[in-house]
């Protein structure tokens, strides 16, 4: 039987709940088929507030031995000052992030059949994001002068580099090209972000002439978020910024039905460093610990990681499984751990009729 060894950071707020529910999901599918041997890392802002600690490099070190890492979502009490400038989410999830050379960052959306979109018809939604995960306003280059005066002066530069560009955009093209439509949309803001908007079209151009399959057009930032109110189904795959990603995949994630369903892949492709895989929702403080949270997310952020480890078959159980809860799920209200049951429920009526 194979091993997984997953390091699972459960974090802050929703966090906890909804990976739960996910190792529940996790635990039903592998019984009998993956040996999972979990390992917690008690990370996140209770452990920053009590230790002053936020990720070690022991820590680190310890969950570079895993094959991959589930988190549950990171930040604290927005109202604890000791917490402001995302002290959580900078030393923690993007301290993971780029540590472990997650330079892909893959955010599928679809609407499943039973959800309720916002979008009165959102047609057939199918698309993948990939968002560049090591670069752009990300990186931390800034500074302030004159802090606190009417002179302050602050800067926040992206970074784009050409091995970073072209390591992500060559992926989303390998992935499209693998995919139905065979499309991929680079966006961007080239029309005022033109350093960096011209290495990102140089390198969709060039990187195009491998994929002569793969067709290939261009949309600014701000359109996008019409068109993926408007025409959803126009696209396949997104190749963007780091930032621009983020933006656009919450935007995603509401028209697919709701955030709680949006999952996520930190990805390192070289298989150098455990990959991680989140919820693209954040610690959902107005909700949290009240089982109000829809765990979903986490367990379709599983189903990514158990395609990334090579079990696309325990994967494909964690989707179905997931997919037959949302076709009858209703307008009852549900906790977290009931939905998480429900899944499982459906997760193992597969399995023992198959
Ligand atoms: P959020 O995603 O936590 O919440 C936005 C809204 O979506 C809230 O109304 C919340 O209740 C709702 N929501 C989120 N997840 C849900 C779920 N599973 N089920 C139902 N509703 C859900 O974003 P925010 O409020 O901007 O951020 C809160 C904190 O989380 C901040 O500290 C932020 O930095 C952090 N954050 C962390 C991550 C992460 O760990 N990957 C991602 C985003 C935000
Ligand atoms: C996400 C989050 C993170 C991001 C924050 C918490 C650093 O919003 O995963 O989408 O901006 O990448
Ligand atoms: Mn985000």
């Amino acid at each position: 039987q194979q091993t997984l060894k997953l390091a699972v950071v459960r974090g802050d707020g929703i966090g906890p709940e909804v990976v739960d529910e996910a190792l529940k999901v996790l635990r039903a599918v592998a019984d009998g088929a993956l040996d999972v041997q979990e390992t917690d890392f008690a990370l996140g802002a209770d452990r920053f507030l009590a230790t002053g600690d936020v990720l070690t490099e022991t820590d680190m070190a310890a969950i570079a031995e895993h094959d991959a890492i589930l988190l549950g979502a990171v930040g604290g009490d927005p109202r604890d000052p000791r917490l402001a400038g995302g002290v959580i989410e900078r030393g923690l999830l993007l301290k993971l992030r780029f540590a472990f050379d997650h330079y892909v960052n893959l955010r599928p959306t679809t609407v499943h059949a039973g959800v309720t979109s916002p979008l009165a018809e959102p047609g057939d939604v199918d698309f993948v994001v990939v968002r560049e995960g090591t670069e752009g306003p990300y990186v931390g280059n800034g500074g302030a002068i004159r802090v606190d005066t009417p002179h302050e002066i602050a800067t926040e530069v992206s970074l784009n580099t050409a091995h970073g560009v072209e390591r992500v955009v060559r992926y989303a093209f390998a992935l499209a090209a693998r995919r139905p439509r065979r499309h991929l949309t680079l966006v961007h803001k080239t029309n005022v972000l033109v350093y960096a908007g011209s290495l990102w079209q140089r390198t969709v151009a060039a990187v195009a002439q491998e994929f002569p399959e793969v067709t290939v057009d261009y949309q600014h930032v701000d359109a996008v978020t019409i068109h993926m109110v408007r025409e959803p189904s126009r696209f396949d795959v997104i190749v963007t910024d780091n930032l621009f990603g983020d933006i656009i995949t919450d935007l995603a994630g509401a028209i697919s039905g709701g955030i709680g369903l949006a999952a996520s892949g930190n990805i390192n492709p070289d298989g150098t460093f455990p990959s991680m895989f989140e919820p693209v929702h954040g610690s959902a403080p107005d909700i949290a610990g009240q089982q109000l949270a829809d765990p979903t997310a986490a367990v379709l952020s599983v189903a990514l990681l158990l395609d990334h480890v090579g079990r696309s078959d325990l994967a494909a159980a964690v989707t179905q499984a997931v997919e037959a809860d949302l076709a009858d799920r209703g307008t009852t209200r549900r906790s977290t751990a009931e939905i998480g049951d429900a899944i499982v429920a459906a997760a193992t009526a597969r399995t023992t009729t198959a």
